[in-house]
């Protein structure tokens, strides 16, 4: 064990990072109130008001409303999808269409409630006629991701479709060579599989068998990330 001077010493820096982050994200004050300091929950809150109004990328222009995410900040598991669609943009919550449907059918399959696990996107606003974001767009809110992985430090993150998995993996392989397996990410496990929407274009059994293998995958990350 170290000495007590080098555990302040590492809290400090922590809380140093924490402020660079926090400014680099153009917060300009901090109210230290009692929700600010109240862990996981007071951060998320704090992310979600300093993007409001964001106009830090072109997709302002053409979004209805900002979907940060969805879920508990105390999630042990975090679902990553591209960008919000034409419903999520109207309700301003992260998969809630056709495909947030089958999304949550599918960690109903293996014993996941949806209400457990936190749910966001690349990017925090919709790119229109759901084109892929563009790399200016994930570099605009990339901070805002990164800022959602650092409160919410889930044990396990599911990446869904090839986009969001070529993306968090810095990768240019398909989702077909990505998915089936357990990735790093940083020190995460990260799993990736096919994009729920790609499931309905795509209803053979074929896709589903192998979207099934990796929820089970999925499932065991889980439980292991959990102590279980
Ligand atoms: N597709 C996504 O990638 N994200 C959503 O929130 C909805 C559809």
């Amino acid at each position: 064990m170290g000495a007590p001077a080098d555990h302040l010493a590492e809290a400090f820096h922590g809380l140093a990072d924490h402020l660079r982050f926090l400014q680099a994200l153009g917060v300009k004050e901090l109210p230290l109130s009692r929700e600010y300091l109240a862990g996981p929950g007071g951060g998320l809150r704090r992310l979600e008001q300093a993007i409001e109004g964001c106009t830090r990328c072109k997709l302002c222009r053409g979004r209805r409303t900002i979907v940060f995410g969805s879920g508990p900040a105390e999630a042990g598991l975090m679902l990553i999808g591209e960008g919000p669609g034409e419903e999520e943009d109207r309700q301003g919550k992260p998969f809630v269409g056709r495909a947030g449907q089958l999304l949550t059918r599918m960690l109903e399959s293996v014993g996941i409630p949806r209400d457990e696990v936190y749910i966001t996107n690349i990017v925090k606003c919709r790119p229109p006629g759901n084109r892929n974001p563009e790399p200016d767009e994930i570099a605009a809110c990339g901070p805002f991701l990164d800022g959602q992985l650092a409160t919410i430090r889930p044990g396990v993150v599911c990446a869904l479709g090839t986009f969001a998995a070529q993306t968090l993996l810095r990768t240019r392989e398909p989702i077909g060579k990505l998915r089936g397996r357990v990735h790093a990410f940083g020190a995460i496990p990260l799993i990736p599989t096919f994009h729920p929407a790609f499931l309905l274009r795509n209803p053979g059994p074929q896709y589903r068998r192998l979207a099934w293998e990796d929820m089970k995958l999925l499932r065991r990350e889980y439980d292991r990330a959990r102590g279980g």
